[in-house]
Parts: structure tokens; sequence; C-alpha cells
């Protein structure tokens, strides 16, 4: 609804136009005096007003400043005498819409107010169109503005309503989990069960159990059975999670089950019939895996159906920003720490560094930094040294270690880490208990310390 503001002190006057604008269909507030006009562009919207260049207590031209200082969306028309065509002008000049000189017709004044609304309706039109532009994605958790992130979840969308087999495919932390997740939960499988295996997680027997289940007296241990992760997803999907782990003997039963969509259970004599969805993700170039013989060609061209490709942080800069705000209110909040922000040269590091680590890394150096900043504004000194290379200030330029907090964590957590696989004789599984963390946080830990598995 378009709102007009008259300010003009003749009661007739005033009272003529406001009758021929309500008829059109306009809100109109009137008022006698400038500075009630003036305390309402103060307290509220208009599209037009229509205001007297003289005034008993001020004039046009202060209800014109008003305007353009409370109410700048508003267009102003100003209602002047004969004689006073200069000062009209000037107003013009200082942004007026318009000006109208008396006596005129009222159809003159409409036709003038007809124009002005047209044109608010392209400035709002505008407005919202440019927003539009701007919008910030999310989908399903996944935050992006970049095109080439766009482009991807367009992808998501298509392929989730099938039942493809879709192979996620990114370097580290570039969200490729959080994919596997928007398949599943957009897919017409929704309702059934979404289940995760990671291959990088265990060793090859006991990965064999946990995908395909086993049968009483299996193996030594095996006192019952237990339903494989195939048999759990079954009427849902499966997410194997680092397919380019997997060793041959594994990989040639998974080309079984997505061949024929059947299996054994380890000591088991029965076939198991499953319906289940294959969504695959892996952080290695699969396909150099297979000139390299690493990886089966049958198996790669049975789980590449539809290959979905997550650029690396890097190439899509526009989603950096946006992101890094998004996790410095959500650190922020977790910490109890208010309303931060970055200072400019943070931005600035933040749209330069590369990012090896992509997202999962920004994640760290933003929690990170919430904890280190003093004050309500991360700096600098906040950032690790990737970022900050603090080589120069803080080593006296000796080009030696820099005493980084960052840095000092890190070396130590490798120290620990390779002291607990030394003592569990290389045993992932035992190493990670030893450390109280999950084996899958292992080995990320190892791969970011790029501590050898042994
Ligand atoms: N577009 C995004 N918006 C918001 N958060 C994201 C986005 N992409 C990734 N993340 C976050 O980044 C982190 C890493 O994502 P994810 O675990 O899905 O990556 P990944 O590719 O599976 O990594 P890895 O190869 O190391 O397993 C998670 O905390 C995730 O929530
Ligand atoms: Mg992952």
């Amino acid at each position: 609804m378009k709102r007009i503001l008259i300010v003009d002190d003749e009661p007739l006057m005033r009272i003529s136009i406001s009758d021929a604008l309500a008829e059109e269909g306009l809100t109109v507030i009137e008022t006698g005096l400038g500075h009630d006009g003036i305390e309402a562009l103060k307290e509220s919207t208009f599209d037009l007003v229509i205001t007297d260049l003289r005034l008993p207590d001020t004039d046009g031209i202060e209800v014109l400043k008003a305007c353009k200082q409370y109410a700048p969306e508003a267009k102003v028309i100003l209602i002047t005498a004969y004689g006073s065509v200069d000062t009209a002008v000037e107003a013009m000049k200082m942004g007026a819409y318009d000006y109208i000189t008396k006596p005129f017709s009222m159809d003159k004044l409409l036709l003038m107010v007809e124009r002005v609304m047209r044109l608010r309706e392209l400035e709002e039109e505008n407005l919202m169109l440019k927003e539009q532009v701007e919008r910030r994605y999310n989908f399903d958790g996944m935050l992006y503005k970049s095109e080439k992130m766009a482009s991807v979840v367009e992808s998501v969308k298509t392929v989730a309503a099938t039942d493809a087999t879709v192979l996620v495919l990114g370097e580290s932390g570039t969200g490729k989990e959080l994919i596997a997740n928007a398949i599943h939960y957009n897919s017409l499988r929704k309702d059934g069960p979404f289940v995760k295996i990671s291959s990088a997680a265990l060793p090859e027997t006991l990965l064999e159990a946990e995908l395909f289940g086993y049968e009483r007296g299996a193996f030594t241990g095996a006192v019952k059975g237990k339903k494989g992760r195939f048999e759990l997803a079954d009427g849902g999907s499966l997410f194997l999670d680092e397919i380019g782990e997997l060793t041959p003997a594994i990989q040639v039963k998974l080309l079984r089950v997505l061949q024929e969509k059947e299996f054994d259970r380890l000591g088991g004599t029965q076939t198991i019939s499953v319906d289940v969805r294959i969504i695959c993700a892996t952080q290695r170039n699969l396909k150099a895996e297979v000139a390299a013989g690493n990886f089966r060609e049958d198996l790669y061209y049975r789980l590449n159906v539809v290959p979905i490709t997550l650029p690396p942080l890097r190439e899509r800069r526009d989603d950096v920003l946006l992101l890094a705000d998004y996790f410095l209110t959500k650190f922020s909040e977790q910490n109890g720490k208010g309303k931060m922000g970055f200072s400019a040269s943070v931005r600035e590091a933040f749209l330069r560094y590369a990012y090896p680590g992509n997202i999962r890394e920004l994640v760290n150096i933003v929690e990170r930094a919430v904890v280190l900043a003093r004050g309500t504004e991360i700096e600098l000194r906040d950032l690790p040294d990737d970022l900050n290379s603090c080589a120069d200030s803080l080593s006296g330029g000796g080009g030696g270690r820099c005493c980084n907090l960052s840095v000092a964590v890190k070396d130590f957590e490798k120290q620990c880490i390779l002291k607990a696989l030394a003592e569990a004789e290389g045993s992932k599984s035992l190493a990670a208990k030893l450390l109280g963390i999950s084996r899958k946080t292992l080995w990320e830990k190892c791969k970011a310390l790029e501590v050898a598995p042994t």
C-alpha cells in the first residue's frame, strides 16, 4: 500500500488533494504544520511527500531536507505560488522530484502522483531483484553463493530424486559428507535408513565384517551373528566414504553387490538380497588409481554412474567470507562471546589463503581465532601461522620455527599420536582407544599431521 504525506496549511487545498488521492486507493496522512510533517517522516515510511513551499512554522525546503534524512525512499513534490519558481528549481537541485505551481488542476497533480507511484514500484522491484541475486543459499546446511557451488547443488537436487549410484569427488574437507547427506535426505528413500561407513577407518577384515555382516562362529569371537551395513541400509542409502582405500578383496565383493544386489554374510551360506542406494566418496583421483592398477576398472564404472565433483575452497572464493562469517557467529555464540567481527586485514588474509584443508580448515581457523581473540574483533594475530606468517615478527626474523600456538599444539598432537601408535604396535583401533578419540578422527589427524600410517 502506497503512503503519501501532505503538508499544507490551507485546509481546503489539503482536503481536496487528500480526497482525490484517497479515491485513487492511496493512504494519505495530512498535516498543516511543517514540523508535524517532519515528525511523521521520522516515525514512518512514505512513498511520496507533497508539501507547500511556504508553511507557517517552517518551509518546504526544510521538509525536503528532513525527507532526505529520514525517509530517503520518498519522492517530494513541492507546491509553489506563482513567483517562487526559482526556489522550486533550487529545491529540485536538492533532490525534489518535481514542483507544481498554484493554481493547478487536480488532474495535473494526479498525473504526477501516478508517475511517482510507477517509479516507486520500479525501485522496489529493482531492490527485490538485487536482494534475490545477493541471496545466500542454504541447502541442507550447505552455505554458498558461488556459481560453482550453485551448479553442484543443482546436480545434487537432480540426482537425489533418482536411485542412481553417486560418486562424490573432492579434496579433503570440501563437504563430501554434507553432499551425501543432502542426497539421501532429498531422495525418495529419505524415510529409510541412512547408513555410513568409512573404508579408511577399519582394517580389511573388520571392514568386511562391518559391510556384509557375519554368522555366528564365522571367526573366533563371533559368538553371535551380526547384520552388516548393507543389510542395515536396506530400503535406504549407504554412504561408502573413502572408497579409494578399499582393498582388492573388498573391491571384488562390492562389485558383486552392485551387480547382483546380493551378498553372503561372512561364514554364511544364505545369500541375502538388499535394496540399497549407494553414495560413495573419495578424495583420491579414482581414475588415476584405476590407471595405476590400484582400483578395479569395472568397479569404477559401477560407482561412477553420476559423479559430483566439489571444487576446492580456493576455487570458490565468493564463499569464503560468507562461510567465515557464518562460523564466526556460530563459535562466538558457543563460546558466549557475543557479537564478534573480523578486522579488514583478517578478511583480506582469508581471501588470499589457499586452504589446503578446505572448509574444514576454515572452520578450525575461525574456531581457534574466536577462542584466542582478546576483544570482539578477530585480528591477524589470532590467525594461524599459515595465514599470518609470523616468522618475521615472532622469531626475530631468524626464519626458524615460530612460537605460534597452533604449531605447538600440532607438534604435541603429533607426538602423542606417534607414541600411541608405537604403544599399540601399529593397531590403529587400539591407538585410537589410548588417545580417547575415534578411529576416524585418528585417521583424519594422521592425514592432517602427516603421520605415516603403519
Ligand atoms: N557449503 C558448506 N557450508 C557450510 N559448512 C560446510 C560446507 N561444506 C562443508 N562444510 C563443513 O566443513 C566440514 C567438512 O565437511 P565434510 O566432512 O562434509 O567434508 P569431506 O569432504 O567429507 O572431508 P574429508 O575428505 O576430510 O572427509 C564440516 O564441518 C562441514 O559441516
Ligand atoms: Mg568426509
